[in-house]
């Protein structure tokens, strides 16, 4: 199902122009919300890859917001709905736009254009040494991790997944996206799992592990996703982040999602990322999200 992975270069290229894909299912999923699409013409993504979401029609709704599509990252990815692919996405309603997406109804219409931007690579292409993967994912940023490590299930590549949230207000899609397969849970509010943060569980797992043979992989909020680039730098594992930034076209032709490279200069994160390794940023605190 996914792209032949080989790094970066070989992203899956999106077609020009956005198309117009049903909306096939909607439903709560904890604190947030799954909705399907039907994408008769687009490419299958690659883990690490998102798309740029509008809801046909109304987008635009009162006061002109939310305007620009909103980057959302798929949560999975199978064949065939209505003879094309079935795309996931996990929604956590935090403004106009995120709203207007959770509130698509079964018959809706989605403008969609992507994929964009660059998958994960796989752990030994990360690392030579590798035998498997740590996952860690935060908050919303558990969809491209369940991407991912339902293409390392299939690979037969061996993965850890350490998951946290806030509360359970701000987690859901855990059952649905990972299934039975073994992950351990953070609750900073102690309401399942550990209680604290997700990297306290990262923290634990590279005690017990000869560090150097782990590639690891995590995507969430800013600050979590500076935590964990901090540990594998002081321990010199290699790690790769999916960032967010501001974006407003997903083609690199704005400039809206640029973000500080550690040598100097800037990156377009939507077609330089968003996934990045944590040595080729200065930080992942990347730039406030856009209001457009
Ligand atoms: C590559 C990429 C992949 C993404 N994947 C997903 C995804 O799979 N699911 C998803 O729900 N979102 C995802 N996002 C985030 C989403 O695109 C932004 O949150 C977007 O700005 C939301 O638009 P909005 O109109 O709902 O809120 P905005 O009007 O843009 O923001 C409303 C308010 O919420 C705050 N806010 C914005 N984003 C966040 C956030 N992430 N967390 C907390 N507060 C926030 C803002 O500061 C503002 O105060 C992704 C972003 C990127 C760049
Ligand atoms: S979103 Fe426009 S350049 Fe990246």
């Amino acid at each position: 199902m996914p792209a032949e992975a080989g790094g970066r270069p070989d992203r899956v290229q999106a077609p020009f122009g956005r198309r117009l894909c049903e909306v096939i299912e909607s439903r709560a999923a904890g604190g947030y919300r799954i909705f399907t699409l039907a994408d008769q013409t687009g490419p299958p993504p690659a883990p690490g890859q998102f798309f740029m979401l509008a809801a046909s029609p109304d987008w635009s709704g009162e006061g002109g917001r939310p305007y620009l599509p909103r980057a959302i990252s798929h949560a999975r990815v199978s064949e065939h709905v209505k003879g094309g692919l079935r795309l996931d996405f996990l929604i956590d309603e935090v403004g106009p736009g995120t709203s207007r997406l959770a509130r698509m109804k079964p018959g809706d219409g989605c403008w969609v254009a992507g994929p964009f931007g660059g998958r994960f690579s796989l752990p030994k292409q990360l690392n030579s040494k590798a035998a498997g993967a740590i996952l860690v994912g935060g908050g919303i940023g558990i969809a491209p991790m369940a991407v991912l490590r339902r293409e390392l299930v299939d690979r037969g590549i061996p993965s850890r997944t350490l998951l946290g949230f806030r509360d359970q207000q701000h987690s859901g899609g855990i059952d649905e996206l990972f299934g039975c397969e073994e992950t351990r849970l953070a609750y900073e509010d102690g309401s399942s799992g550990h209680k604290g943060y997700v990297t306290d569980l990262l923290l634990q797992l590279l005690e017990g592990d000869d560090s150097g043979s782990a590639a690891v992989y995590s995507c969430g909020p800013p600050a979590m996703l500076e935590a964990v680039r901090q540990i594998c730098l002081e321990r010199g594992l290699p790690v790769e982040l999916a960032l967010e930034s501001p974006m407003a076209c997903g083609y690199g032709a704005c400039f809206g999602c640029a973000v500080p490279k550690a040598e100097g200069g800037y990156m377009r994160l939507c077609i330089d990322g968003p996934v990045v390794r944590g040595d080729e940023i200065a930080s992942a605190m990347a730039g406030e999200p856009a209001v457009g």
